[in-house]
């Protein structure tokens, strides 16, 4: 059986003031199914590690990368990640595709460092609304798919995240159908029938349920709505009821 995972991205988002979320989201008891995991800036993983040691919140980076150390300034290891306190890294976010150019096989690579690092890897795919309006969309999320994953992915190291590129930050969201025909495209086509699938893209408390509703659909990557513990403690309730 997948995993049930409601992961909050916190983007370039949170200084140690919005420590006070954290607190209020480990007091959020999830059914013993469902993982919570938030992934703030690098900044603020090691005194969200110490808020967090004990409870049911673990917790990620949003980046890594392909080495263990070296002359590489501003970029973080996968063991880094891991040694400050991470479980899991989101890679291959459509932000990094876009702002940093990163490709599907760095994607792979960058996966292949966070597995032996020991960490749970993330890895994003999405359509551009370009693409959905050509009918591409599950062509460019399954080439994505298959081009982003390691050899050696298993349900127990990767986690795969739909996010349509339109849908985030956007407030809009596929409709029902559309989010389901991609699950189930992934689901049809990952190298290990378990691994945990993600719908990413304006999610909230109002939409969460449904989204949740569908067969394979296993939890949520959110933004925004991940950033204030009542939002993101109100979708993990609707993760642990469906
Ligand atoms: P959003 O972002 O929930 O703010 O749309 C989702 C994501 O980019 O992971």
């Amino acid at each position: 059986m997948p995993c049930k995972l409601a992961a909050g991205n916190w983007k370039m988002n949170g200084l140690r003031a919005d420590l006070v979320e954290l607190r209020a989201l480990v007091a959020v008891q999830p059914a013993p199914d469902c993982g919570v995991l938030i992934c703030p800036p690098a900044t603020l993983l090691a005194p969200m590690a110490e808020i967090a040691a004990g409870s049911h919140v673990q917790l990620g980076g949003q980046d890594c990368h392909t080495g263990k150390s070296g002359a590489h300034t501003g970029d973080i290891s996968a063991d880094m990640l891991a040694d400050a306190g991470a479980r899991y890294v989101i890679l291959g976010h459509s932000e990094r595709r876009a702002d940093h150019g990163e490709s599907s096989d760095l994607v792979a690579e960058k996966a292949r460092a966070a597995h032996s690092a020991g960490l749970i890897a993330i890895i994003c795919v999405g359509e551009t609304e370009a693409e959905r309006d050509a009918g591409a969309t599950l062509d460019v999320v399954l080439s994505q798919l298959k081009a982003s994953t390691p050899a050696g992915a298993t349900a127990a190291n990767t986690v795969i995240a739909y996010e349509p590129v339109w849908a985030i930050g956007t407030g809009r969201t596929p409709t029902l159908e559309q989010i389901a025909e991609v699950h189930d495209a992934l689901r049809a086509t990952v190298p290990d029938a378990d691994m945990s699938l993600l719908y990413g893209g304006s999610v909230k408390p109002g939409n969460a349920a449904e989204i949740f509703g569908l067969a394979n659909v296993d939890g949520a990557l959110v933004g925004g709505a991940s950033l204030k513990a009542a939002d993101f403690g109100a979708i993990i309730s609707a993760l642990d009821a469906a």
